[in-house]
């Protein structure tokens, strides 16, 4: 007898062991609404960890004080093989966004997402260059899940036995309500470690969750005043003569240029690399770039991190490098300090030293077939896995702190990101090239705690290029990228004048372009996002009625909520409906407030649903009731250091306007000590036009300010 108890103890004891323990989550306000929760033993290689993310708690309480938006003990986890599972509510109208860079889709709710870093490759499956574990409710509070894992999530898919909110089930053969979706009444993650840290950000409002979010992981980074001008990437095999003659094509024709991007060939060996100048192209390196300074163009070099054997530093970091390759070469260890020395100190003494301003990370993401594996091994005991999610912060980060320590900032452009990479100089961009889809991933960035460029390469017509390329001035790099397609601003004369006039704008509209990133960086608010994070806006539950569902090829479709994926906020006044190839009209929806067609000034609509007709000259851009919106002349370089500039305000409207406009020197980091001001913008009607006032600028601060001009646009 005494046996078979003992017996069933040890059956019990271990059905307890390998059954799913609930866990409790300890809770920590780390900042003003901000949570900290602890699940099972955490890994110690995290996110976080890998992005050295630092959150800046001064802009956090600044945000104030905020509930924590779940009843505690709504939220569960559990242990179960080895993994933590995650469970969030999820209220019947509620709407979730994020879950990292998606290319076609908005709404996340309904969706099975495995979060992995990868080149996009078409479908919103969680596969993507950032697939930040961040989510966002419609009824604002963000989610974080910092793991440096494969994470698996159902965003409201699951119904669950003990659900409280168990529906109740329909007879498909009677009830036309019925549902191939019944109501779920969670977000479930799955985590493949024993334990996990969570992060809950607090509104009120979702735009506050995000803010929250961005602020948290440092504040978006503030780019120098010239990587918000326009930048060249030059064919791949262009050589120093060849450069040097398309940027004087530039001057001479009168686009404006800030900086050019060296592709694969300025190396004498790409794929894997050696880090080295061509010599045969390139003959001496060190006249050229300063050469090109002196016109006022900066370069940025091309890499992927993958090491040739002919690289000067291999056989000193091939110890130090993954048990496999990458297009044959060796993958260094970036969490180990002396393979980040060898690899980053090659980069600095050979380049950054000699006047290069920035790098263009490529191939950190994917594709399966060329990475390292999930079997490869790393020599600091890191997982395959791990490094997969973290490459791209790794390389931001260690190449970002070359540029921080010599006090320069730098802009560049990254294939892969993470949750944790919001600080970091770098604009996502891909292969893929989906003028619509592109413009889902601008909206989806600013959910993402990136920033995305839906960069130009070449077009079938005139009215393709031209339709890209005012997108493309509308977001946070302003590029060209024809490293393959040698085209230019120009290669398409039926459209060369409006593109002229486009790539000027983005140069007269640099005022707003930096105060709006400075926003980022101070306040956490995404300079691109989506219209559902701006006040007025209406989130509508409703679902699209889908007429013909084809029960041979899919018994189970369902309609989808309706979602606006064509329009982005840019900046704090403008709302950007960009229009695509053989478009001719759209409709453009308003959020409640009165708007401005941004040319004219015409009032165009308040809450209403708009169809537009624009024409070919124009990308549809309207502005905010009071918007106030500061440009300069369309300079062909941004302005240097300690250069002043002549501002145009130009005012929309009838409320009276407030502007913060941000200024500091424009290219190091005195900003951090202090040396930048925000100059109040006021405007209102006055009986014959307009009232303009700025304040005063402050002692012993950079001022770039010259005259000012005001600018009543709504007559
Ligand atoms: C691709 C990259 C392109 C270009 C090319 C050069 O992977 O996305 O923008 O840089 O490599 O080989």
């Amino acid at each position: 007898m005494k046996a078979v108890r003992i017996l069933m103890c040890i059956v019990l004891l271990l059905l307890q062991f390998f059954c799913a323990r609930s866990q409790n989550i300890s809770w920590t306000e780390i900042a003003p609404g901000v949570w900290k929760g602890l699940i099972g033993t955490p890994e110690s290689y995290d996110l976080l960890k890998a992005s050295g993310a630092t959150p800046n708690l001064a802009a956090l309480t600044k945000l104030g004080k905020a509930d924590f938006p779940f009843l505690p003990q709504a939220i569960a986890a559990s242990l179960n093989d080895g993994k933590t599972q995650l469970r969030f509510p999820l209220e019947k109208n509620e709407q979730l966004y994020g879950f990292g860079l998606n290319f076609q889709t908005v709404h996340q709710r309904g969706k099975i997402l495995e979060l992995h870093v990868d080149h996009y490759g078409g479908k919103d499956n969680g596969r993507t260059h950032a697939p930040t574990p961040f989510y966002i409710s419609s009824k604002g509070y963000g989610v974080f899940v910092n793991t440096a894992r494969y994470v698996k999530v159902w965003a409201g898919t699951g119904v669950r036995r003990d659900s409280e909110n168990f529906p109740t089930p329909k007879d498909r053969n009677t009830d036309k309500t019925w549902s191939s979706r019944p109501y779920s009444d969670a977000v479930e993650i799955l985590v493949p470690a024993a334990g996990v840290e969570v992060y809950v950000f607090a509104g009120p409002k979702p735009l506050d969750a995000v803010k929250r979010y961005n602020l948290f992981n440092g504040g978006g980074y503030l780019p120098p005043r010239w990587g918000l001008g326009f930048t060249q990437r030059v064919m791949t095999k262009s050589t120093a003569a060849d450069v040097e003659k398309e940027v004087n094509t530039f001057t001479e024709k009168g686009y404006p240029l800030d900086f050019v991007g060296l592709e694969p060939g300025w190396q004498s060996k790409a794929y894997p690399g050696t880090f080295t100048w061509d010599s045969t192209r390139f003959a001496s390196p060190k006249k050229f770039v300063s050469d090109m300074l002196n016109k006022g163009i900066r370069l940025n070099l091309w890499l992927n991190p993958y090491v040739s054997p002919a690289a000067p530093f291999y056989k000193e970091i091939l110890p130090l490098t993954s048990s496999h390759t990458v297009w044959l070469g060796a993958v260094p260890d970036l969490s180990l300090p002396k393979a980040r020395d060898l690899f980053f100190s090659q980069l600095q003494q050979n380049q950054v030293d000699i006047g290069v301003s920035g790098y263009k990370i490529d191939e950190v993401d994917g594709y399966d077939h060329y990475l390292w594996p999930d079997v490869a091994t790393f020599p600091s005991g890191l997982s395959a896995e791990q490094m997969r999610q973290t490459y791209g912060l790794l390389m931001q980060r260690y190449s970002a702190e070359i540029f921080k320590k010599r006090n320069q900032r730098t802009f560049g452009l990254v294939r892969a990101s993470n949750g944790g990479g919001t600080s970091f100089p770098y604009v996502i961009y891909n292969d893929y090239y989906n003028h619509e889809d592109f413009i889902t991933a601008l909206i989806n960035s600013g959910f993402a705690g990136v920033l995305w460029t839906p960069e130009v390469r070449a077009s079938k017509t005139g009215e393709e290029w031209l339709r890209r390329f005012q997108s493309n001035v509308f977001s946070p790099m302003a590029m060209i990228n024809a490293w393959s397609s040698g085209t230019k601003p120009w290669s398409y004369p039926e459209v060369e004048k409006q593109v002229k006039t486009f790539a000027l704008l983005r140069m007269q509209m640099m005022p707003y372009w930096y105060t709006e990133f400075a926003k980022y960086h101070f306040e956490g608010t995404p300079p691109f996002r989506a219209i559902n994070l701006e006040d007025g806006f209406n989130q509508e539950p409703k679902k699209e009625i889908s007429t013909k569902v084809n029960l041979e090829e899919n018994p189970y479709a369902e309609a989808t909520s309706k979602e606006i994926k064509d329009q982005y906020m840019a900046g704090e006044y403008l709302l950007v409906a960009p229009m695509f190839t053989g478009q001719v009209t759209r409709k453009v929806v308003l959020p409640k407030g009165r708007w401005y067609d941004f040319y004219t000034g015409v009032f165009v609509g308040d809450g209403s649903v708009i169809t537009i007709t624009p024409g070919l000259d124009q990308i549809p851009v309207f502005v905010k009731d009071g918007g106030i919106i500061p440009m300069m002349p369309g300079l062909l370089h941004a302005p240097k250091i300690g250069e002043k500039v002549d501002l145009e305000i130009r005012y929309y409207g009838e409320k009276p306007g407030v502007y913060r406009l941000y200024d500091d020197d424009g290219e190091t980091f005195d900003y951090e000590k202090g040396q930048y001001s925000w100059r109040e913008l006021k405007v209102q009607r006055g009986g014959n036009g307009l009232k303009g006032t700025i304040s005063a600028p402050e002692k012993n601060k950079p001022n770039t300010i010259g005259k000012i001009t005001w600018t009543l646009m709504t007559k």
